[in-house]
């Protein structure tokens, strides 16, 4: 394992002429080779923590300079929590999760009527997941994103500059979810539970964002736009030099919405007013934002913000974030077009996007790589 990150044996295998060819970083080693040999693996970083390897290796190191340091001061800012006492929805809380969606895009809910109990389960599934048998988890390990379970070390592995101390498991859960059988045992059951409890709460969530755009409280679900969800059980092992890269580098989410469960690790920032803020995790809350498609379709009354993790030395940290976001009948990326909701346009208030579809919008997000603005390419 360890001889995979090792960086003069990978370089002496070739002499110049071919090593010339291959696209190498400042520091003059191979990376992609590198990158596909962790890759190959199929272990993804737990991999790693399992076969002891005490540094960060090179193709995980960033180098950004407003990255990890701890050291800012406190922020006067936190985030809005809000109540929504398990269903009895009035106008307080409508204007609380409106005035969330303006000026945050980020929020956290107590009270949501999904049992702490269930919550707790899904984290301790997720871990089950990633400390499993490495011989089993490994089955599971692909970068074909049509399938419905997947597990792999960073979505776009190959097109980041460095690679996030994080893996996944990800689980499209509708329109079309798999058999049953197809989830990994270790996690199947509460999988499902949790995934029908987060339905339905994402259910009245639609209708809040619906009301707080002053719809009517059934629109954003009649259109149709959060029918689709994937669940994606993440784990970031503990990290021996956390000052040299990141858990999941900052971007925004390419969905209507997510909602996300979160461990008492901490490490979820959010840039606001341009200070990295922290989402501190609260026992038995849910946290949710705004992802660019409802930054798109509210006409940018609603912002997608931008977030990250950062690497920690304690740890494992588990969160599980569902992203909502519908495809068509077969579950592929779909023809349904996205234009901002015509009922929020006015002379004063003209389209500032122009129409595309879902089909279009995910090949460009793919495109450009994570953590630079999808939505700036489909303004007018
Ligand atoms: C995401 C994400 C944050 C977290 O999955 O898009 O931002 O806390 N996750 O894991
Ligand atoms: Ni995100």
């Amino acid at each position: 394992m360890s001889m995979i990150f090792n960086i003069e044996s990978s370089s002496s295998l070739l002499n110049m002429e071919e090593t010339s060819t291959i696209e190498k970083s400042h520091s003059g080693y191979d990376r992609m080779s590198e990158v596909k040999a962790f890759d190959d693996t199929k272990l993804g970083v737990q991999g790693l923590i399992e076969n002891r390897v005490t540094k960060v290796p090179p193709i995980f190191h960033c180098n950004e300079p407003e990255s990890n340091s701890s050291s800012k001061p406190k922020s006067k800012f936190s985030i809005p929590i809000i109540d929504i006492n398990s269903g009895i929805i009035g106008d307080d809380v409508v204007e609380k999760v409106k005035d969330a969606c303006e000026n945050w895009g980020f929020f956290q809910i107590i009270n949501h009527g999904i049992p702490v109990h269930v919550l707790d389960d899904m984290i301790n599934g997720t871990r089950m997941f990633h400390e499993q048998d490495p011989e089993v988890r490994k089955r599971y390990y692909t970068r074909d994103l049509s399938k419905k379970v997947l597990y792999v070390s960073n979505f776009s592995l190959f097109q980041e500059p460095y690679v996030n101390w994080r893996d996944s498991l990800g689980i499209s859960m509708a329109p079309n979810p798999p058999k049953d059988e197809e989830l990994p045992q270790v996690c199947r059951d509460i999988v499902i539970e949790y995934s029908k409890k987060v339905k339905s709460f994402a259910s009245t969530l639609l209708e809040l964002v619906s009301e707080a755009l002053g719809l009517n409280r059934n629109h954003l679900q009649e259109m149709g736009y959060g029918d689709g969800f994937v669940v994606l059980c993440h784990y970031y092992p503990v990290c021996p030099q956390p000052e040299l890269t990141m858990g999941n580098s900052k971007h925004t989410d390419n969905d209507l919405i997510t909602i996300l469960l979160q461990d008492q690790i901490g490490g979820l920032q959010i840039l606001h007013q341009n200070q990295w803020i922290d989402v501190p995790p609260i026992h038995g809350a849910l946290v949710v934002n705004i992802g660019d498609l409802l930054q798109l379709l509210s006409n940018d009354k609603f912002i997608s913000v931008q977030h990250r993790v950062i690497a920690k030395n304690i740890g494992p940290r588990i969160s599980v974030a569902t992203l909502f976001r519908t495809d068509d009948e077969a579950g592929n990326k779909t023809s349904k077009v996205f234009s901002p909701i015509k009922e929020l346009l006015s002379e004063e208030n003209p389209p500032i996007y122009r129409d595309t579809t879902l089909a279009e919008y995910t090949a460009h997000f793919y495109a450009k790589g994570i953590g630079t603005s999808t939505l700036s390419h489909f303004k007018l």
